[in-house]
C-alpha cells in the first residue's frame, strides 16, 4: 500500500487489523518528485506499507545494489592492494571517478575482526579468544569481545594476508570485489520522480516504475501473478509484463483503463533468457564456467531467467577453505628459500636497513650482526636479516646486485603464492543473484496482448472475447464498469488478439 504521510498512521493501523500486526514486514520510504512547500519542514517522502498474508511463509528475493569505488556503500574502502602487493590509499581522483584504479589492483577496507559475544566464553582457553602473532606482534582481543573465527580459521586468514595490524588490534581485509554489492534497505531515496524521459508521467497519480519494480522483484518470481486493483496508468501491469510476471489489473475510470491499455499494448518488452531453454543453459554454463546442462528444456518462464550475479566472499568461507593449506605447503618453501637467499646476499652489507612494518618497525637492522633476537611477539628473528614482512618492494640504493636479483626472486615467489590463494578463495566463493539484471536476448522483443473483461465475464466469457480490440484497435468494449485485463507474457513479438 502506497500512501502519503498524512494518512500513513491510519492506514497502518487499519492494515494491522486486516493482516495482523505480526504480518507487518516493512515500512519503506520513497522520495516524492517535489517537496510540499508547507509552513514548516517540507515533506518529501511517500510511504509503502508492506504486509504479508503469513510472514513466516513470505517469498523474498534480496535485491542488491552494486557498488564501485567512491560510490554509495563504498565510502570506507580507502586502501588499494596493487598487483605487486604494495599498498597505498585510494587517490582523490580515483574516489571521484576521474581516474580508474589500475587493473588487478584491489580496493579494500579494514573491517572489524572481533565480535561482541554476549554469553559466549572469552578469556584464555576459550575457542575464539587466543593470542594472534602477526608480523612479529602479538595481539589478543579485549575481554569484552572475541575473534570472528577460531585458531584454525585465523591461521588461514593470516596465510592469505587477510589480516592487518592496526594501532591496537587486528583488522580484517575486506576487498570491495569480495561482495561488490549491498542489500537494499527500506530507504529508497535514490528513486527520482516519474518525470524522466525513461519514465514519463502519463497520469496524474502515477508511481515511478522503479518503486513498483522493486516491490515486484522482491516478492515474486517470473510466472507469478501480480494484482493491482487500482491500476491508474497501469504501471504495475507494465512492470509485471516487463519482468515476465502474469498480471491482473483493474480500474473504475475509463481514462485510466484507456491509458493503461495503450501503454501496455504500445510498449516493447525485453526478452530475457529463460533458465529453462537451450540458450539459457548455454549462458549459465558460460557464467559459471561449467559445462552447460543437457536436461530437456520446456521454455517455462516459471523456472526463472538467467541472472547476472556477484561473488560473495566471506570471512567464514576463507576460514573454512582447506585448499589454502595445500597451496601454502606447496608454495611457502619457495618464499622461505628466497628470503634466506636474500639474507645471505645482504649479510655483511654495511648500510643498516630501517624496518617499516611489524614488531621491529622503526628499528634498524645491521646486516653485519649475527645470532637471533626476540620479536615483541616472542618469536625469534635473525639479528642481521629480514623477516618476510620486513622485505621492501624496491631495493634501497646501495644494495649489491646479487641482493637486487634475490629480491626479485622473493617477490615473484610471494606474488605466486598470493595469486594462487586468491584464486582458490574466488573459486570457492558463493554468489548472489542480481534479480534486476537478467540477461536479455537482444534478437527478440515481446509485446503484450490483453484480454479485456467486463464484470459479467464469468457468466459470459464470449461477450468478453467479443469486446477484445482488433489489430487496429477497433471493436472497443464498452467500459461502463470495472475493466480487468489478464496477462500473457514472455511470448515473442506478435500482434494483439
Ligand atoms: C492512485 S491511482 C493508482 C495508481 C497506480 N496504482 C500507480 O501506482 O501508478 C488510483 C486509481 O484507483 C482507481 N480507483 C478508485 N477507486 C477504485 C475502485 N473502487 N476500484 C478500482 N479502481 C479504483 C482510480 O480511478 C485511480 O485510477
Amino acid at each position: 500500500m502506497q500512501i502519503g504521510d498524512e494518512n500513513v498512521h491510519r492506514v497502518r493501523a487499519l492494515m494491522d487489523e486486516v493482516f495482523g500486526d505480526e504480518n507487518f514486514v516493512s515500512q519503506i520510504s520513497t522520495k516524492t518528485s517535489g517537496g510540499s512547500t508547507g509552513e514548516f519542514l517540507s515533506n518529501v517522502i511517500d510511504t509503502i506499507l508492506w504486509y504479508s498474508k503469513k510472514r513466516d511463509r513470505l517469498k523474498y528475493r534480496t535485491l542488491n545494489k552494486t557498488k564501485g569505488v567512491g560510490e554509495e556503500g563504498a565510502d570506507k574502502y580507502t586502501r588499494v592492494r596493487m598487483p605487486d602487493l604494495s599498498i597505498r590509499n585510494v587517490s582523490a581522483d580515483e574516489k571521484a571517478g576521474l581516474t580508474k584504479v589500475p587493473q588487478e589492483a584491489r580496493v579494500y577496507r579494514q573491517d572489524n575482526m572481533t565480535s561482541q559475544s554476549v554469553g559466549r566464553d572469552k578469556g584464555d582457553g576459550a575457542a575464539s579468544w587466543f593470542p594472534v602473532r602477526l608480523d612479529g606482534v602479538e595481539t589478543k582481543p579485549n575481554i569484552r569481545v572475541r575473534w570472528k573465527t577460531n585458531e584454525l580459521g585465523m591461521d588461514r586468514l593470516l596465510r592469505c594476508r587477510r589480516i592487518e595490524l592496526t594501532s591496537n588490534s587486528l583488522a580484517y581485509v575486506r576487498f570491495l570485489d569480495d561482495f561488490a554489492a549491498f542489500p537494499l534497505n527500506n530507504s529508497w531515496d535514490d528513486i527520482g520522480g516519474v518525470q524522466s524521459r525513461a519514465d514519463p508521467k502519463v497520469y496524474v497519480v502515477q508511481t515511478p516504475t522503479t518503486v513498483i519494480q522493486r516491490c515486484i522483484l522482491m516478492t515474486t518470481d517470473p510466472g507469478d501473478l501480480v494484482l493491482d486493483p487500482t491500476c491508474g496508468s497501469g504501471t504495475t501491469a507494465y512492470v509485471a509484463e516487463q519482468w515476465g510476471r502474469r498480471w491482473i489489473t483493474i480500474d473504475t475510470s475509463r481514462v485510466a483503463v484507456a491509458l493503461a491499455r495503450s501503454r501496455l499494448m504500445g510498449s516493447r518488452y525485453s526478452y530475457y533468457l529463460l533458465a529453462d531453454s537451450k540458450e539459457g543453459q548455454a549462458k549459465e554454463g558460460e557464467i559459471t564456467r561449467t559445462p552447460p546442462k543437457s536436461a530437456a528444456t520446456h521454455g517455462s518462464v516459471r523456472q526463472g531467467f538467467v541472472y547476472d550475479r556477484v561473488p560473495h566472499i566471506t570471512l567464514k568461507s576463507i576460514a573454512n577453505n582447506t585448499e589454502i593449506d595445500v597451496i601454502w605447503d606447496r608454495l611457502q618453501p619457495a618464499v622461505d628459500a628466497a628470503r634466506d637467499a636474500l639474507n645471505t646476499t645482504l649479510s655483511g652489507h654495511p648500510t643498516p636497513f630501517k624496518v617499516e612494518t611489524g614488531g621491529r618497525a622503526g628499528a634498524k637492522i645491521d646486516f653485519r650482526a649475527t645470532g637471533e633476537v626476540k620479536l615483541p611477539s616472542g618469536e625469534p628473528a635473525p639479528a642481521g636479516g629480514l623477516m618476510e614482512w620486513e622485505i621492501p618492494r624496491e631495493a634501497p640504493s646501495g644494495w649489491p646486485a646479487a641482493a637486487q636479483s634475490a629480491l626479485k626472486t622473493f617477490w615473484a615467489a610471494r606474488i605466486a603464492r598470493q595469486r594462487e590463494i586468491d584464486a582458490s578463495i574466488a573459486a570457492k566463493a558463493e554468489f548472489e543473484y542480481l534479480y534486476d539484471k537478467p540477461f536479455a536476448d537482444s534478437g527478440k522483443t515481446r509485446v503484450a496482448s490483453c484480454i479485456p473483461l467486463r464484470p459479467n465475464w464469468s457468466k459470459s466469457p464470449s461477450l468478453a472475447r467479443r469486446g477484445c480490440p482488433d489489430r487496429r484497435g477497433r471493436a472497443r468494449p464498452s467500459w461502463r464498469c470495472t475493466a480487468l485485463y489478464i496477462w500473457r507474457a514472455q511470448t515473442p513479438a506478435r500482434p494483439c488478439c
